[in-house]
This record gives C-alpha cells, sequence and structure tokens, in this order.
C-alpha cells in the first residue's frame, strides 16, 4: 500500500466491483470526468468484472482510500511507453463529498512520486475537457502545465468542447516539490 498525507493507494480487490457499479454509473460523476454519460459508463457488474477486473485493459489501477482507509475513488495510469518512460494518470474521486478536500490532489501526488521515483519515468500526461477547472487546477497545483488543446474533441452534453492536454517532466516536478 502506497501511502500520501490524507490517502492511501492499494490494489484492485474482489469486493471494490461495487464500488465501481456505483462511481461509473452516477452522471454526475462522469460528467466531470469525461462527459460521456451514459454512452460509455453504465456498466453493469459483470462488464465492470470484465473491463477492469478480468481483462488486462492495459491500465494500472488503484483504489484511493482516504485517513480511514474508506475507498473513495480510484486512480491509474495508461499508455505506458518503456522507450520514452512516459504514461497517462486519470483519476476519479467517486466519493462526491470528498470532492475540493485536497484528496485528489493528494493522491495524484503519491502516484507521481511512485512512478518518477519508483518506476523511473521521465514524462506523465493528464488530459480533461476544458469546463473541469477543478481537476486542471488540482494538475496545476502539482506542477503540469498545458501543453495543448484539442479543439472540439469532447462532446458534453449536447456540446463540443475542448480536451486539455496537460504535460509534467521529472525534473519540474523535484525541482518544485524538493523530490529526489
Ligand atoms: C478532479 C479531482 C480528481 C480533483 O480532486 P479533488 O480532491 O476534488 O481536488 P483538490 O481539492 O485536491 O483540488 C481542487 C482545486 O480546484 C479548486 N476548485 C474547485 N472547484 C473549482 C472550480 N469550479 N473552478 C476553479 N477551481 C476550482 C479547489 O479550490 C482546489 O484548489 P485550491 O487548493 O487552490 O483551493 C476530483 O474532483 C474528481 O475526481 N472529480 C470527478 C472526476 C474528475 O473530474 N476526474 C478528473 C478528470 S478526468
Amino acid at each position: 500500500m502506497l501511502q500520501g498525507k490524507k490517502t492511501y493507494l492499494r490494489p484492485l480487490e474482489n469486493d471494490d466491483i461495487v464500488l465501481f457499479k456505483k462511481w461509473y454509473n452516477d452522471q454526475e460523476v462522469n460528467y466531470w470526468a469525461n462527459g460521456a454519460w451514459p454512452l460509455t459508463t453504465m456498466l453493469g457488474e459483470e462488464e465492470i468484472e470484465e473491463r477492469f477486473f478480468l481483462t488486462q485493459d492495459s491500465s494500472d489501477r488503484y483504489i484511493v482510500l482516504n485517513e480511514k482507509k474508506t475507498p473513495i475513488g480510484t486512480i491509474g495510469f495508461r499508455e505506458l511507453n518503456l522507450p520514452a518512460r512516459s504514461a497517462t494518470l486519470f483519476i476519479i474521486i467517486g466519493e462526491k463529498e470528498y470532492w475540493g478536500q485536497g484528496y485528489g490532489t493528494d493522491a495524484l501526488r503519491v502516484l507521481i512520486d511512485y512512478l518518477f521515483l519508483q518506476w523511473n519515468l521521465h514524462r506523465l500526461t493528464v488530459d480533461t475537457w476544458d469546463g473541469n477547472h477543478r481537476a486542471i487546477r488540482a494538475y496545476e497545483k502539482l506542477g503540469f502545465k498545458v501543453e495543448g488543446c484539442l479543439r472540439q474533441a469532447r462532446f458534453v452534453q449536447g456540446e463540443y468542447r475542448d480536451a486539455i492536454i496537460m504535460g509534467i517532466l521529472r525534473n519540474e516536478y523535484e525541482s518544485l516539490f524538493n523530490r529526489m
């Protein structure tokens, strides 16, 4: 288990399927996560088990726990590129009462430390849509910089919205937070 100041990260367990069912079927959570509800979510337990627990979906995924070790969300990375030593992070704090209290930033910091310091990655990417100011602010607090905008790449509740791509290099993160 990885430990931050307010959060812990642990591997998935079978009991988490019901939590994923709750989070991935929540309209508000998915509105912020990808604006795509219910197109790409609305998953039943069997589909969740197949997608996240049985098949290798080419992402590494963990559960975010709060201080009391209660699950509040999921986090992970995908698009691992070994020669370039880069990956793309994702996070969903599915328990909405925990939004805006620093849990997401803390969990991301734990994962970033792990990927830069243990996996020896060189670069990390995050992306969201242009209306998700809370996510953009959380990423900025960690040192991510906006690197690009994919015009009208997302469709959010009937409107085309831009996707915002942000990135950070290991040396930038180390100099910002005095990590070695
Ligand atoms: C995005 C997410 C991971 C952020 O985690 P969090 O714990 O809520 O965020 P934090 O409290 O760590 O930081 C949020 C920051 O955004 C700010 N913020 C909140 N709402 C905001 C808004 N509408 N506009 C601008 N800033 C906002 C907060 O004040 C805070 O900044 P501060 O510390 O400088 O005051 C979490 O909210 C979440 O999972 N949301 C649903 C799914 C999602 O959006 N996933 C990520 C996109 S793919």
